[in-house]
């Protein structure tokens, strides 16, 4: 049997990994400033997630949400401590486009509404609802077309009340991302987030912030929305919480009321995706892993500024976007084949950072000498190559006169 061939691959094969870095099956090591697309979180395979998971696999690894499970009252209770939302209530999935597909169902449950404002560029999963959402036709199926999401400009607040005025009470929830990140890394304003936060309250629409990739600590608050001082109605958490175990959730704020039976999963916070995401707490709590992100962000910024030849250094602790001129456009490939370091991207010219959140200064430091080689690198060619050719092409034609 064949793989069905959805993803583009790079030649590589990772079957070893530590901290920021991974290994190939030659053992050539690459320094990983993607942290497998905003995954990891507090390091590959850290010791204390790793024991985590084997003690728990050893005990009982998964049983049905029809009996009592502890483990997810001890991971609610440390949630709830380390991202500040001690009253809110958590519900658990397996993925970010499950975690905001039920978001965007308990808001319509709420308000008995049908209509979601997105944003342009936005990106929330590719699950029926989460896909319509999604700002990229090409991969919303004719199957997930909907009226309900009405699309409107990111950090526009005419656009937002004017729609708020126009459809008011048919206004289900606003769904949006603080920092774009499929999107290329693009921060919402604090006017933005205190503009929906008013007219979400106003229109008792929900206000649903999704922090699949910029939550969990990597803006150097625990949620990126935080830093405009207003609190979601319901928050989305997958990619770093299990820190590549696969573990999604929603945290609820007290105005929902549960009923039984309007939400559910078989997977969905089994034992031992629990043991993985309280070990990620754990170590978050233990290394201090939110202030790293944003003192070592602030530092691999500070550092990108002074790059010459990459353009609009942007982000919040650690996701990070610059962006790459033509002359460069083999930047993101030479870092990974001449340098061995992975980088993520955002078409159609970003390249993104999303390291773990205990990366060190002198990580950085290894990426940014090798990012300033390799810009020279492709400078200087660049800069010799049409006068090389020039003079090449005039040799070649003495030597053929001649
Ligand atoms: C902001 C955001 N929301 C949702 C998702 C979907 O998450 P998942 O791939 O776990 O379904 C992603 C994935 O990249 C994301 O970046």
């Amino acid at each position: 049997m064949q793989l069905f061939d959805v993803y583009p691959l790079n030649d590589i094969t990772i079957t070893k990994a530590k901290g920021s870095y991974v290994w190939d099956e030659n053992g050539v090591r690459y320094l990983d400033m993607y942290g497998g697309h905003a995954v990891i979180s507090i390091g590959h395979t850290h010791p204390h997630w790793v024991k985590r998971i084997e003690e728990q696999l050893s005990q009982i690894a998964f049983y049905s949400n029809s009996i009592r499970i502890p483990i997810q009252q001890q991971l609610a209770e440390k949630l709830g401590k380390v991202s500040g939302k001690e009253d809110y209530q958590l519900f658990l999935i397996n993925s970010g486009a499950e975690a905001n597909e039920n978001a965007l169902k308990l808001a319509s449950f709420y308000n008995g509404r049908k209509k979601i404002i997105a944003f342009s560029k936005s990106f929330h999963g590719r699950t029926s609802l989460a896909v319509a959402a999604t700002d990229n036709r090409s991969i919303v199926a004719p199957v997930n077309e909907t009226d309900n999401v009405i699309f409107l400009p990111y950090n526009n607040e005419q656009a937002l009340e004017k729609c708020f005025a126009e459809y008011g009470n048919e206004i289900s929830s606003v769904i949006l991302e603080a920092i774009q990140g499929v999107g290329g890394i693009i921060e919402a304003s604090k006017c933005f987030l205190l503009k929906i936060r008013a007219l979400c309250n106003q229109y008792n629409a929900v206000f649903i912030a999704d922090s699949v990739q910029d939550g969990y600590g990597r803006s150097g608050q625990f949620f990126a929305h935080d830093y405009a001082g207003v609190s979601a109605d319901i928050y989305t958490m997958a990619k770093g919480m299990g820190n590549g175990f696969p573990i999604g959730g929603i945290l609820v704020a007290p105005k929902f009321q549960a009923k039984h039976g309007m939400l559910g999963t078989t997977f969905g916070g089994n034992h031992l995706a629990c043991a993985a995401a309280l070990a990620v707490l754990e170590v978050i709590e233990r290394e201090n892993l939110i202030d790293n992100a944003k003192e070592t962000g602030e530092y691999l910024l500070s550092q990108l500024q002074q790059i010459k030849g990459i353009e609009n250094v942007r982000g919040r602790g650690l996701m990070i976007g610059f962006n790459v001129p033509i002359e460069l456009k083999d930047l993101k490939k030479n870092l990974l084949h001449n340098h061995h370091i992975f980088t993520g991207e955002a078409k159609p010219n970003v390249i993104r950072l999303l390291p773990s959140l205990a990366i060190t200064r002198s990580e950085v430091d290894e990426f940014i000498n090798a990012l300033q080689k390799e810009i020279e690198t492709l400078t200087s060619v660049k800069g010799v190559d049409p006068e090389m050719e020039k003079a090449s092409v005039e040799v070649l034609a003495e030597v053929g006169r001649s």
